[in-house]
């Protein structure tokens, strides 16, 4: 498939498109979003990708970028309460990708379950504990609850002395996945049906670090190891588990990984969400570049010099490390920067650079989340751009009452 190469939009463009729109307010620009998905498809190395719901927030572009393309086959969910709410709203394929030890939920999966055996929400586990909190709620004439084993995937250096990737995951050798699939086959009530590994230190690191070309080429080193090393131990786990439970799924990767997750035979599937936004960490992979496709624009409401143009909020900061990076970034229009001693304000944010001069009171700027459905947990609302107009309005999950995480 040809993938359609992004719109680079001007500031005056978006400032033309939202004349009419209040700042602040948020956006995604579905005709990037859409190279985006195509970007994406083509890394795939055509397997199919589950849609990463974290990374979205907002119900009417998880059902877009489904009904998109076939190859874009169910949910990544991020808590239980979320996917019973998105299967209540009609979406199939539920993978919850983090375990959960909320019983009430539980309870309300096991009547799912029965009353679709087949298609209920399928759950994450890596422990005896997650499988007990799911027992408890299993009275005598429950049908199986699925589950899927989440192998650790981090790359151990030094003879394990450096453990490199999310700390999520006890399970990392073969005998721990078997082991873990032994206890599941034990339990009757709970069935064995899916497998993850998710290699957060190759998907969600950029090897391109500006300004730290050493850090870049460590990072680039440490990824091509931990691939390695993956591949070979991914396919020895999913062959053991497989000699004791049909896997439907083995899921892996994210966005920054698609190509080289989707060539290792044993994995089934891929997952990624932050690439239809591509916020501002994913501007840094050699392997892919993405456009832009979420953004929100605040008013400029005081000059406090010349070169300083100070905006109305904008201190919406990124989970992670806490690093200079998980602020947002100054997008429209170019040459802005954020203040050192500032940074993104709680009701304020100061701008600089060559572009800060010319802009007065009343004028409004743009700038992009560091990761991407955070950015919806600050709006109601998604301005939905295409060609050169607003084509409609969707609410977030926060738009719809709705707050997860
Ligand atoms: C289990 C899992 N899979 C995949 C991903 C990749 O998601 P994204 O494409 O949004 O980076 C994540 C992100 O944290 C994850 O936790």
């Amino acid at each position: 498939m040809a993938v359609p190469s992004p719109p680079v939009r001007s500031y005056e463009e978006y400032e033309a498109i939202f004349a009419e729109v209040e700042a602040p307010f948020a956006f995604v620009d579905l005709d990037a979003m859409g190279a985006n998905a195509a970007e994406m498809l083509g890394r795939a190395a055509g397997k199919p990708i589950r849609v990463a719901s974290k990374s979205l927030r907002c119900r009417a572009l998880l059902e877009r970028v489904l009904r998109s393309d076939e190859r874009f086959q169910g949910l990544m969910t991020f808590t239980l309460p979320e996917t019973l709410w998105l299967a209540e709203q009609g979406f199939e394929n539920l993978l919850l990708a983090y375990p959960t030890t909320d019983v009430g939920a539980l309870s309300e999966l096991a009547l799912r379950s029965v009353a679709n055996p087949g298609g209920a929400p399928i759950v994450m586990v890596d422990c005896a504990e997650h499988l007990d909190a799911i027992e408890s709620v299993l009275g005598a004439g429950a049908a199986p609850v699925r589950v899927c084993i989440d192998l650790d995937a981090g790359w151990w250096a030094l003879g394990g002395r450096a453990k490199i990737g999310p700390k999520r995951s006890p399970v990392h050798s073969v005998e721990q996945a078997v082991a873990l699939a032994r206890e599941i086959e034990r339990r009757p009530q709970i069935e064995l049906a899916a497998l993850m590994a998710y290699e957060g230190q190759i998907a969600g690191v950029g090897d391109q670090p500006p300004g730290r070309r050493l850090r870049g080429a460590a990072i680039r080193f440490m990824q091509r190891r931990s691939a390695a090393e993956l591949a070979e131990r991914r396919a020895a786990v999913v062959a053991a588990v497989r000699e004791l439970a049909e896997l439907e799924i083995v899921n892996g990767g994210g966005t920054g990984s698609l190509e080289l997750t989707g060539a290792e035979d044993a994995v089934t599937e891929l997952t990624a969400g932050s690439g239809f936004y591509a916020p501002a960490l994913f501007d840094h992979y050699s392997r892919f570049s993405l456009a832009p496709a979420a953004g929100f624009a605040l008013p400029v409401v005081r000059k406090p010099a010349a070169s300083v143009a100070t905006a109305l909020g904008g201190g919406y900061l990124a989970s992670g490390s806490g690093d200079p990076a998980r602020l947002p970034a100054p997008w429209l229009p170019t040459g802005l920067q954020l203040d050192a001693e500032e940074g993104a304000g709680e009701v304020q944010t100061p701008l600089l650079g060559a572009a800060a001069s010319s802009l007065s009171v009343g004028d409004r700027v743009y700038l992009r989340h560091a990761k991407a459905g955070e950015l919806c947990e600050r709006f109601d609302l998604l301005h939905l751009v295409e060609g050169d107009e607003i084509v409609d309005a969707v609410p977030t999950y926060r738009g719809e009452g709705l707050t997860f995480l």
